[in-house]
Formats: structure tokens, sequence, C-alpha cells
């Protein structure tokens, strides 16, 4: 039996950067719900049934406006669109953008706001104007507990401890603290228009790290382990589906407790 509060079966759903880690777990759990999944990543590649994979890059307005006119020829408006493309620094970065604050460089500043922020910005544009248009709609900006606290510099002392000078960067942070206040805003701009707009704040996902930088970052999460990619989907699902449909504006955070001490 469907449980109609959750059941989401013949919608639609973009999930961009439904490639990577997270968003493949999404788009794969969204479509095994019976939505139809169109992932925009600018990573292409097979997908599993029922979902369909454009090359976008979320920075690209027309290469967003092309992508949702396809899915919107074929499948019709989007129920749900999450905004799940992101950019940090990875572990191996270069020197100069793990390095001081007061030498970040400004260009890896605007690689990051471009792709986390303006990216969202303009999929909400493209595809949250036209569920606008059509008088409903589910929104989730994805950010993260350094988006919402600072991150905690300490948890990376085993780097600094191998004689690298390893600060995380500052514009990760930024660019997550602004989908908070962009999920506020488009939730009350299209609340009567019955678009929902909601921020989902994960925390660090199990990813393989290594074992110094787990150890230093379980002893500060409450439920005392990283979170796995399949947890966050519950939340991506009730945010799609009438189960939430009296929630907008909100941050739903799953965090395992990190921000409740
Ligand atoms: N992994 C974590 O620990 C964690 C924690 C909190 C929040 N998040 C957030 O969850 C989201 C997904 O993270 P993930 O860990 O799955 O990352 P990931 O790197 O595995 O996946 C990100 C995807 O976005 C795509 N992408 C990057 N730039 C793009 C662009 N310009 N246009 C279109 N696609 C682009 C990449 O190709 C990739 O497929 C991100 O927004 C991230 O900030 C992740």
């Amino acid at each position: 039996m469907t449980d109609p509060l959750f059941d989401v079966s013949g919608r639609v759903a973009v999930v961009t950067g439904g490639m990577g880690q997270l968003g493949s777990v999404y788009a794969a759990g969204l479509a095994e719900r019976g939505m139809r999944v169109a992932i925009f990543d600018v990573t292409t590649g097979r997908v599993p049934d029922g979902i369909r994979a454009f090359a976008v890059d979320v920075t690209d307005r027309a290469a967003i406006e092309e992508a949702a006119r396809e899915v919107q020829a074929e499948w019709g408006v989007p129920h749900l669109l999450v905004n799940n493309a992101g950019l940090d620094s990875p572990p191996d970065a270069p020197a100069e953008e793990v390095g001081p604050f007061e030498s970040y460089p400004e260009s890896s500043f605007d690689t990051v706001m471009d792709v986390n922020v303006q990216g969202t910005f303009l999929c909400c544009q493209a595809i949250g104007g036209a569920m606008a248009r059509e008088g409903r709609g589910s929104i989730v900006n994805v950010s993260s507990i350094y988006g919402l606290l600072s991150p905690v510099q300490d948890l990376y002392a085993f780097r600094r401890a191998e004689g690298e000078t390893f600060v995380k960067p500052v514009a990760y942070s930024v660019s997550k603290s602004a989908i908070l206040n962009l999920t506020r805003y488009l939730a009350t701009y299209w609340a009567k228009a019955g678009v929902r707009v909601n921020t989902l704040t994960l925390a660090g996902v199990w990813n393989d790290q290594p074992q110094d930088f787990l150890d230093a970052y379980i002893a500060r999460v409450p439920i005392g382990r990283m979170l796995e990619a399949p947890e966050a989907l519950g939340a991506v699902v009730f945010l799609a589906s009438e189960a939430s449909s009296y929630v907008t504006g909100a941050n739903v955070v799953v965090d395992g407790g990190w921000s409740a001490w």
C-alpha cells in the first residue's frame, strides 16, 4: 500500500548535481517512488530507468532553460526541484585554497558562489517560475551545517599535525548560508502561488574519509556517526509530498544532532 501522505508517484522532479554522491541517491530514490526524474549535471553517464540525464551547468542560464523546456515538453512542469549541485574545496585542493583566510583566492570565492548560490538562484528562476504559473511545486535547496554554523577548524588538526597549513575555506560556508535566506525569500514570494521552498541542511556524509578526520568528526556528533547518503532521502521525499503541505520557508536539519549542543 502506498501511503497517500508520502505518495509522489506520477510526478516530475529535477535534481541538480544528480550524478554525485547524494544527488544520485535522491534521483534513484525518487524514481523508485514513481517520479520521472531529470538530472541536471555537468557530469554525464549512465542512469537508472525512469531517469533522464541532461548536461547542464547550473551557472548557465541558457542551458538550464533549454533542458527545462525539454523536460516540460516531455513530462510537464516539474513538481519538485532539488537544488543539490554544489562545490566545496576537495581534500586535495591546491594549497592556496586551503590556506589562511587572509590569502583565500578571490577567484575561488567567485567559483563556489557561482555554482552554490547563483546556480540555485538560476534554477529557481527557470523552474520555480514555471511551477508558480502552474500553481504548485516544491523546491528543496541544499545547505550544510557549515552554512548554519562555522566550520570547526579543530577537525582538521590532523592535517596540520602532518605539516600542512590546512584551513577549511570560507566560501563554502558563505554560499551555504546564502541558501537559507534565498529559501525564505522565495517561500514568502511564492507562498500564495502554491510553491513551497525549503532548505535541507545536512551534516557530513560518510565517504571513506581518513580515520583521523572521522574520529574527530564523530566525537562532535551526538548520534555518534556520519550521515549515510540514503538517510538524506527521507527528508527529500517528505518535502516533495503532501506530508509537508504546510511546510515552507523552513530549514530541515538532518545533522545527527550536530547543531543541538
Ligand atoms: N557530502 C557531504 O558531506 C555534504 C554535507 C552537507 C551538504 N552537502 C551538500 O549536498 C550537495 C551534494 O553533495 P555531494 O556530497 O553529493 O557532492 P558531489 O560532489 O558528490 O556531487 C555534486 C554534483 O554536483 C555536480 N556539479 C558541480 N558543479 C556543477 C555545475 N556547475 N552544474 C551542474 N552540476 C554541477 C557535480 O558534477 C556532482 O555530480 C551539495 O550541495 C553539498 O554542498 C554535502
